[in-house]
């Protein structure tokens, strides 16, 4: 029995996605999100299709809320083996149109949050005699995009802590990864993914979520384990892509 916490679990895309993966995999899943009803739904799915998973609420940027999910994952299972830091939020404006409420609370979730994390859950892993994290960054990690700029820079600081961790604790028996997901199928974004396959990727395959639950499946199992500190892009081709054409000239 392998135990993964979940942040940012109940999420309706990314975050439900790799929680599908997981236990597909034979993973008992913590389910931790801000939104508490959200990671219920995911985890009644996840028990009717067969799998271990518990609900827990859990704000991020509040480091008491997570060493409260720590405790509660190791009075349930009595260890933790993986966390992956899905929780994420976006903000969709150039680089200086941001107020600086909104700089704070991109980097309290996208990068503090992750950071708080990692914290929290090394000392269970390391008594444990190692673990496996796995965060989730974003092609905008890798370079510039029109209203994403503040977003990239928390993707890409969290690139640079996923390195940092991996150094400072693999001797130790932890090893930590990040996956760049690019623009990934959801409800309500098909016109708009329609025109990003077609132009900004290079495979003609819109990414769902289970793609990066997979990624993400293999990164944290022991089939990866010689992998640490590596940025693994999930994204159809488009960070590897320099110049864009619609596939209808492509082919
Ligand atoms: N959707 C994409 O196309 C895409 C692409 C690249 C990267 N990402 C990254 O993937 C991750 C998941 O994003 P998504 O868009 O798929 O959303 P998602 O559907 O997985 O939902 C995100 C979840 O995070 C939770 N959350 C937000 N703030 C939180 C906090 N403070 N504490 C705990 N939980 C919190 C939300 O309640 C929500 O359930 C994010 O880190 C995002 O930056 C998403």
């Amino acid at each position: 029995m392998s135990v993964c916490i979940v942040t940012g679990g109940g999420g309706p895309r990314i975050g439900n996605g790799i929680c599908r993966a997981l236990v597909g995999k034979g993973w008992d899943v913590v389910v931790a999100d801000r939104e508490l009803a959200a990671a219920e739904a995911v985890v009644e799915e996840l028990r009717a299709a067969g799998g271990v998973a518990v609900p827990m609420g859990l704000d991020v940027t509040d480091a008491e809320s997570v060493r409260e999910v720590v405790a509660a994952t190791v009075a349930e299972f009595g260890r933790i083996d993986a966390l992956v830091n899905s929780a994420g939020v976006g903000l969709r404006k150039d680089g200086a149109e941001a107020t600086p409420e909104e700089f704070d609370r991109l980097h309290a979730i996208n990068y503090r949050g992750p950071w708080t994390c990692v914290k929290e859950v090394l000392p269970v892993m390391l008594a444990n005699g190692g673990g496996s994290i796995v965060n989730i960054g974003s092609v905008h990690a890798a370079g510039a995009a029109e209203t994403f700029t503040l977003y990239a820079a928390t993707k890409a600081a969290l690139a640079a802590l996923t390195r940092g961790i991996a150094r400072d604790y693999g001797l130790r028996g932890i090893r930590c990864n990040i996956v760049h997901p690019g623009a990934v199928e959801s409800r309500g974004n098909a016109h708009l993914l329609d025109e990003f396959v077609a132009n900004r990727q290079m495979l003609p395959t819109a990414i769902e979520s289970i793609d990066i639950g997979n990624a993400v499946a293999f990164l944290i199992s022991a089939d990866a384990r010689a992998i640490t500190g590596a940025e693994l892009f999930v994204d159809a081709g488009t960070t590897a892509m320099l110049f864009e054409q619609e596939h209808s000239q492509r082919v």
